[in-house]
C-alpha cells in the first residue's frame, strides 16, 4: 500500500517512515523542509536498505498536491506536516493558521477530488487544555489555550465535519502527549533548529555541551516532587501508534480518536535524574519560576488505544533516555544540511 506520508522528513514523520517499510508499506514523504533536512532521507535508506520516494514541496500546493496524487495509487495519507512551536504560535497565529488549518484545508480538497479517504492526523494532546483530572480519557472536554493548540482543535473540527458529510471518509485523530526518544541505532532523532522548546532535547543539549544548564520551570506544582508531570513517549512507540493506526483505519469509516501515551506520568526532575543515568554524569540545573500555560500534569488513559488499535507503548523511560543520548552524543550538531 502507497502511504502518503506529509511532513515526513521530520522528527516523528520520519522515524515512522521507517516503521511502515519495515512493516511492509510504501511510504511517499511530501515535505518541504522547513523544519527538517535532506539527509533524514539517506539515514532511512541506511536503516530500512530501500530509499523512500520524495516529493519536494507544500502542502498549500494545490497544483502539486494534485500532480502527485495522479502519478501515485495513494491509499491512505498520515498528515504531520504543520508547525509545532507555541510560543511562535503566539508570536505569529496567521503562519500558524495558513500553514495548519490552511494547509489541511488544500490537502482535504486534493484528497476529495482524487478520491483518497483515509487519513491519518497528528494531533496533541493539547487539546484537552488544561485537564479537570488525570488520566485524561477521549472523551474529556477539549479546549485550546494558545493558537497552536487551536489549529489542532480546529482541524480536528473540520475532519469530523467531512466525515459526517461524506461518511466515506476515514479519520483518524491520533493525540500525542510528549513524545521524545530516537532511533535506537543513533541514525535518526529530533533535530530541532535554534533553541529547543521542549525539556528532552534542551535536556540532551545540556549532556553534550552545548548548554551550560537545564532551568527547571516551577518546583511548587501539587505533585510528588513539585515539577510538572508530563506522559513521555518513546518515538518508537508513537511510530507503532501509527502503524496500529492506519491498520485499524483501512476500510472502516468514520471518526477514531485516540490518546497516544504510555499511561504514566513523568517529573521534571525524574526525566533529569533518568537522563543522568544515560550520560553517565550530573547534569547542572535551577528553578526558577513557572513557565506560563504550563499545566502541572497530564498524561493519557490508553486504555481506548489497547482495546481498539491492540498498540500499547512498550518502552520505558530508560530506553527514551539512552536512545536520546545515543543520537545526540553520536550527532551534537543533528542532521548535516
Ligand atoms: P517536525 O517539525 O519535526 O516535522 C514536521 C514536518 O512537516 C517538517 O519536516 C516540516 O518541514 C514539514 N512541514 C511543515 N509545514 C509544511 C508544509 N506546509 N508543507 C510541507 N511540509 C511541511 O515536527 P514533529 O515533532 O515531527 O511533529 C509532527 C506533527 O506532530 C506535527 O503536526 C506536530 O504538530 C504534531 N505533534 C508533535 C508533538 C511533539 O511534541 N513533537 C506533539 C504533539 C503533536
Ligand atoms: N520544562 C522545564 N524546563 C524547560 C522546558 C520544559 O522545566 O526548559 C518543563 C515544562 O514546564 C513541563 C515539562 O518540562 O513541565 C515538559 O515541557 P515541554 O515543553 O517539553 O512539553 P509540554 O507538555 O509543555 O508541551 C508539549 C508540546 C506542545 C503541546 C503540549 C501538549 O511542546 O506543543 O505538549 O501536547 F501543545
Amino acid at each position: 500500500m502507497n502511504i502518503l506520508v506529509t511532513g515526513g522528513a521530520g522528527y516523528i514523520g520520519s522515524i515512522t517512515c521507517v516503521r511502515l517499510i519495515e512493516a511492509g508499506f510504501t511510504p511517499i514523504i511530501f515535505d518541504n523542509f522547513c523544519n527538517s533536512k535532506r539527509t533524514v532521507i539517506d539515514r532511512i535508506e541506511r536503516i530500512t536498505g530501500k530509499r523512500p520516494l520524495l516529493i519536494e514541496g507544500d502542502i498549500r500546493d494545490r497544483t502539486l498536491l494534485d500532480q502527485t496524487l495522479a502519478q501515485h495509487k495513494i491509499d491512505a495519507v498520515i498528515h504531520f506536516a504543520g508547525l509545532k512551536a507555541v510560543g511562535e504560535s503566539v508570536a505569529k497565529p496567521l503562519a500558524y493558521y495558513e500553514n495548519n488549518v490552511g494547509g489541511t484545508f488544500t490537502l482535504l480538497q486534493a484528497l476529495e477530488a482524487a478520491g483518497v479517504r483515509t487519513l491519518i492526523f497528528s494531533s496533541s494532546a493539547t487539546v484537552y487544555g488544561d485537564p479537570a483530572s488525570v488520566p485524561i480519557l477521549e472523551d474529556f472536554p477539549t479546549g485550546a489555550t494558545n493558537p497552536y493548540g487551536r489549529t489542532k482543535l480546529m482541524t480536528e473540527e473540520v475532519l469530523s465535519d467531512i466525515v459526517h458529510a461524506n461518511p466515506a471518509w476515514s479519520v483518524t485523530l491520533l493525540r500525542y502527549f510528549n513524545p521524545v526518544g530516537a532511533h535506537p541505532s543513533g541514525l535518526m532523532g529530533e533535530d530541532p533548529q535554534g533553541i529547543p522548546n521542549n525539556l528532552m532535547p534542551l535536556i540532551a543539549q545540556v549532556a553534550v555541551g552545548r548548554r551550560e544548564k537545564l532551568t527547571v520551570f516551577g518546583n511548587d506544582y501539587p505533585t510528588p516532587d513539585g515539577t510538572g508531570m508530563r506522559d513521555y513517549i518513546h518515538v518508537m512507540d508513537l511510530a507503532d501508534g501509527h502503524i496500529a493506526a492506519l491498520r485499524h483505519a483501512i476500510g472502516k469509516p468514520g471518526t477514531h480518536i485516540f490518546n497516544l501515551g504510555t499511561g504514566r506520568g513523568q517529573s521534571v526532575l525524574g526525566m533529569l535524574t533518568a537522563f543522568e543515568r544515560a550520560c553517565g554524569r550530573p547534569l547542572a540545573h535551577t528553578i526558577a519560576a513557572r513557565r506560563p500555560g504550563d499545566v502541572a500534569a497530564c498524561w493519557a488513559d490508553t486504555a481506548k488505544a489497547e482495546r481498539e488499535l491492540g498498540w500499547t507503548a512498550k518502552l520505558s523511560l530508560e530506553d527514551m533516555c539512552a536512545d536520546t543520548w545515543r543520537w545526540q552524543s553520536s550527532n551534537p550538531n543533528g542532521y548535516a544540511d
